[in-house]
């Protein structure tokens, strides 16, 4: 018994010194991190949006996915452009996608008021955010080295580079969820 229960504290301590850490993402979430802990074995970060938020996340999330599809298709056709100009306009750094991601210029503050991609950065803890822009970066180097994998004629570039996007879109995956 003696024994038992200082471990037993140590492991109690283990598991909720890692609450401080999750609270300390955005004070607005703490009152929530009960809920979450009941949840069972998901260890994601819950990150609280408000609910017309959470759609247009999905809805963004769902449109991410159908470009992958297509540049997918759009590189088994051997059209690299194709697949270069998709990763442009719907994920890279300067897609309309990427605007809630990219940091402020240094000292600007986040708007009050704004689009709802924008207002997304005021949620997002910064990791996310910072995963994000990485996915969105890779994406643009995608583009790039699509059209370097057309001029070499050596698939690999365009598919190494796109499985650099593809493996931020799962770091984020295992790390967040919205509900
Ligand atoms: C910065 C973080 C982040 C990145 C990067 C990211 N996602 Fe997501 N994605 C999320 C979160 C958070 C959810 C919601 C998960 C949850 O709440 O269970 C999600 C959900 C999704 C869903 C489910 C949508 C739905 O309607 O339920 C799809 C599909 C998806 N993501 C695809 C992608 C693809 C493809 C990429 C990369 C090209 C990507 N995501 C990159 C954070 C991210």
């Amino acid at each position: 018994m003696s024994i038992k229960r200082p471990l037993l504290s140590l492991l109690f301590l283990l598991l909720v010194g890692t609450l401080p850490a999750v609270a300390t993402e955005l004070p607005m979430q703490q009152h929530h991190h009960a809920g979450h802990m009941h949840g069972g074995p998901d260890d994601r970060k819950l990150v609280m949006f408000p609910p017309e938020m959470i759609t247009q996340q999905l809805k963004n999330m769902r449109d991410h996915m159908e470009a992958l599809d297509g540049i997918l298709r759009a590189l088994a056709a051997d059209d690299y452009a194709g697949a270069a100009a998709i990763a442009n306009t719907r994920l890279g750094l300067d897609s309309p996608s990427a605007v809630g991601c990219k940091p402020l210029p240094q000292g600007a503050p986040r708007p009050a008021k704004g689009s709802m991609e924008e207002m997304m950065g005021l949620y997002m803890p910064e990791d996310m955010r910072a995963l994000g822009v990485a996915m969105h970066s890779a994406a643009s180097d995608f583009a790039t080295a699509a059209l370097e994998a057309k001029g070499k004629a050596d698939p690999k570039i365009a598919y190494q580079a796109l499985s650099q996007v593809t493996a931020h879109c799962t770091a984020c995956h295992a790390a967040f969820r919205v509900h």
